[in-house]
């Protein structure tokens, strides 16, 4: 999904998510498994209110796990239920069922006091573009369907996915932002593809990528290059002219960029998490991004 977001265009999403938040019980927030930070939308706490929320990092197949567990901690130290999930996999449905359930434990009791037993769940699925919304959609439905997102609850009713569980999904999924205003916000998600190619020019991006590998995942780096101990200690510049020739790239720098770019996004240099809990500062969790 291609989404060019103006003042206007965010303040009509923001308005359909709310006009949809008043017929779910609980929100379902969908973030990257290698972006559980950057890939969330800046205005979600004002937006939901005090709805019951469920984060759902997603993609954990792709991403490092010991890290992602951090980050299930860091949400938990919120008071945020969190779990990770593949949306292609079957066990997500009953493990989202579950986490819903949990979430919405006291409230469940209550309606069993007064004898409503097994009321389905409602919920809506809410994440910023590429973070796998419809694939999980479809999984829970069991089936492919058409999704469009941010369609405003009133012109036609609510439109409700059964899962075989008791969790019914509302079949218009809330598309929000990322704080794309963030520079480093920028790069990471333009890395991992969750924004287009064009909106980052491809060296800054591969400066960022081979800084933020060689902090992280050295040995995974220099394997992927055969990368001597003293090339992993030149600066990322000098990395990208060493490995352009290496290739035989001749100057043709763009060339590197793409491969490099790819390797990272299919995975070719493993697992990874580009967001780090030990990175925050006391400014991302406060900052409100308006
Ligand atoms: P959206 O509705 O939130 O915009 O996201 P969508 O479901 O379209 O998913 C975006 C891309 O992420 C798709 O890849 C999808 O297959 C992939 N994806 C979703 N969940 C997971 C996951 O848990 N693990 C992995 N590895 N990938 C996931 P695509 O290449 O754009 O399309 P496709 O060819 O795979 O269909």
């Amino acid at each position: 999904v291609v989404i060019q977001w103006f003042p206007g265009h965010m303040s009509k999403a923001r308005r359909q998510v709310q006009e949809n938040l008043k017929h779910v019980d609980i929100v379902m927030e969908l973030v990257d498994a290698r972006l559980p930070l950057s890939s969330r939308n800046p205005m979600l706490d004002k937006i939901i209110g005090n709805k019951p929320r469920l984060v759902i990092i997603n993609k954990k197949d792709l991403a490092d796990d010991l890290e992602i567990q951090k980050w299930v901690h860091y949400f938990e130290s919120q008071g945020i239920l969190a779990v990770k999930i593949n949306a292609k996999e079957q066990q997500t449905v009953k493990k989202l069922t579950k986490a819903a359930r949990e979430v919405l434990a006291e409230k469940l009791e209550r309606a069993s006091e007064r004898g409503i037993q097994n009321k389905a769940i409602r919920t809506m699925i809410i994440g910023i573009p590429n973070v796998g919304k419809s694939t999980l959609m479809n999984r829970l439905a069991g089936k492919k369907i058409a999704i469009t997102g941010n369609r405003p609850g009133v012109t036609r009713g609510q439109q409700w996915l059964k899962t075989n569980e008791a969790l019914e999904i509302l079949d218009t999924p809330g598309i929000l932002w990322p704080k794309f205003e963030d520079q480093m916000i920028g790069l990471k998600l333009a890395l991992t593809g969750a924004i287009k190619d064009d909106l980052i020019p491809k060296d800054e991006i591969s400066i960022f990528a081979l800084d933020f590998f060689k902090e992280n995942y050295p040995s995974e780096l220099k394997a992927r290059y055969k990368l001597s101990d003293h090339e992993m200690s030149l600066s990322a510049v000098d990395l990208i002219v060493l490995l352009t020739k290496k290739y035989g790239f001749r100057d043709d720098y763009d060339r590197f960029y793409e491969l490099l770019i790819k390797d990272i996004r299919d995975g070719k240099l493993g697992l990874y998490t580009l967001d780090r809990v030990s990175d925050l500062t006391a400014v991302d969790e406060v900052s409100d991004g308006n």
